[in-house]
């Protein structure tokens, strides 16, 4: 069995990451597994890009072996972009995912339906000791909601519904919202890397 450490803390992605290694014989771990858990790395870059490498060479500058980093967020085009690379924290340092939800949904509530497009990304970067670092980049196209609904995934799921559902994130299993995340679109790339350097 190989190892990789996955250099979040967040509960939510490290479950989508240890199903989506699996079919790899690759067991995941994130860093709250880990016996010492390393210091948080700070996201001061201004694209999914830059954070992804600095979370990524920052945990593998601390711990032995493969590091994947992931930086994502969720694009809303009637807000101009935002919150993007500061979705985590939109509603300031600390915030939980109910302030981000609420803080969402109050700048648009004058946002018509058909106005209301917004896309989640991740940009993944996969650091291998002596090779590099390797990059890929999903998207999951959707709009907004007016009231948040269900009470799976985590973060935005409950405002977001994906092109082609009626349904939010957070009112599909799992299962579904893995076969369309933007996540899972970005491993899907990183796949042909995982075989053959991995
Ligand atoms: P990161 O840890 O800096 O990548 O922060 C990403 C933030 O974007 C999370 O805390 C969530 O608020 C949001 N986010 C990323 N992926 C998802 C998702 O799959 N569902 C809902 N929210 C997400």
């Amino acid at each position: 069995m190989k190892h990789i450490t996955i250099a979040t803390k967040n509960k939510g992605k490290a479950i989508e990451f240890k199903a989506f290694f699996k079919p790899f014989q690759v067991e995941a771990h994130s860093l709250l597994e880990l016996a010492q858990i390393p210091e948080d790395i700070e996201e001061t870059g201004t694209t999914f890009e830059e954070n992804a490498e600095l979370k990524a060479k920052g945990i593998a500058e601390q711990i032995a072996g493969p590091v994947l980093a992931d930086d994502s967020g969720l694009v809303i085009d009637g807000l101009d972009g935002r919150p993007g690379v500061y979705s985590a924290r939109f509603a300031g340092e600390r915030a939980t995912d109910e302030e981000n939800i609420q803080k969402v949904l109050q700048e648009m509530n004058e946002i018509k339906e058909d106005e209301r497009t917004a896309r989640f990304v991740s940009v993944l970067a996969l650091y291998i000791p002596g090779k590099g670092t390797f990059f890929s980049k999903g998207y999951c196209e959707g709009k907004i909601t007016f009231q948040k609904r269900g009470i799976n995934g985590f973060g935005y799921d409950p405002i977001f519904v994906p092109n082609g559902y009626t349904e939010t994130l957070a009112e599909l299993s799992a299962t579904e919202k893995n076969r369309i995340s933007h996540r899972s679109k970005a491993m899907k790339e990183m796949e042909s890397i995982l075989q053959e350097l991995f």
